[in-house]
């Protein structure tokens, strides 16, 4: 299980400090939520912050966009060079033509699905992604109950399997030493954990419990 802490819940006034800590600690991805206030009711950081973020890691960044125009923000992101950018399907009419662009940046581009959204709507662009966020929150806020996506997350292995068995498959919300394993079963690669590693009196040690 690779791990990529959400650095939502980091302090932010400390924010070298903690995105160092968590790099140190083991982490495998720095996650990076990008909120515009539209998508989602909430508003988080743009590409002065992110840039902060991307000189303190030491970790790859994954950008996860919760944005109406994702183009425009995929283009402000981009000369930060983070090995992924995913975007929500449930939001962007041309996915196809989105993910080239994104690999025409050299990032690796990955599909984000809302928990209600089935994993057969990207079942033919799946073959052109290199990971597939499913969201276990609705998103927007850090810190919420988990919502058990396991049939999901079986169905989207079954079919990642058969199409592109090279693509990861990523959960974001509420992922914590409760569920990891269960989420592993079930087919996750990667996780996304903000407040159970921000929360833990060692970044190591809750890293360390959710690789399982
Ligand atoms: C929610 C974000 C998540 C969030 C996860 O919209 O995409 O990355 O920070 O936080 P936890 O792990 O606290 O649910
Ligand atoms: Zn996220």
């Amino acid at each position: 299980m690779l791990v990529a802490p959400s650095v939502l819940s980091a302090d932010f006034g400390n924010l070298e400090r903690d995105v160092k800590a968590i790099c140190d600690a083991g982490c495998d991805l720095v996650h990076v939520d990008v909120m515009d206030g539209h998508f989602v009711p909430n508003l988080t950081i743009g590409p002065v912050v992110v840039s902060a973020i991307a000189k303190a890691a030491t970790k790859p960044l994954d950008i996860h966009l919760m944005v109406e125009n994702n183009t425009f923000f995929v283009e402000l992101f981009a000369p930060l060079n983070p090995e992924y950018i995913s975007f929500h399907i449930e939001e962007e009419k041309h996915p196809h033509r989105l993910i080239q662009k994104i690999r025409s940046y050299g990032i690796k581009p990955a599909i984000v699905l809302n928990p209600h959204t089935p994993p057969e709507a990207i079942e033919f662009l799946l073959g052109d992604l290199d990971m597939v966020l499913v969201m276990s929150v609705n998103p927007g806020f850090g810190g919420q109950s988990f919502i058990p996506v396991y049939e999901k997350l079986e169905r989207l292995k079954a079919l990642r399997d058969r199409i592109n068995p090279g693509c990861l498959i990523e959960v974001d919300g509420g992922v914590s030493d409760a569920n990891i394993e269960a989420l592993q079963a079930a087919g996750v690669d990667v996780c996304v954990a903000g407040s159970y590693v921000f929360k833990h009196e060692s970044y190591q040690a809750a890293i360390a419990s959710l690789k399982v």
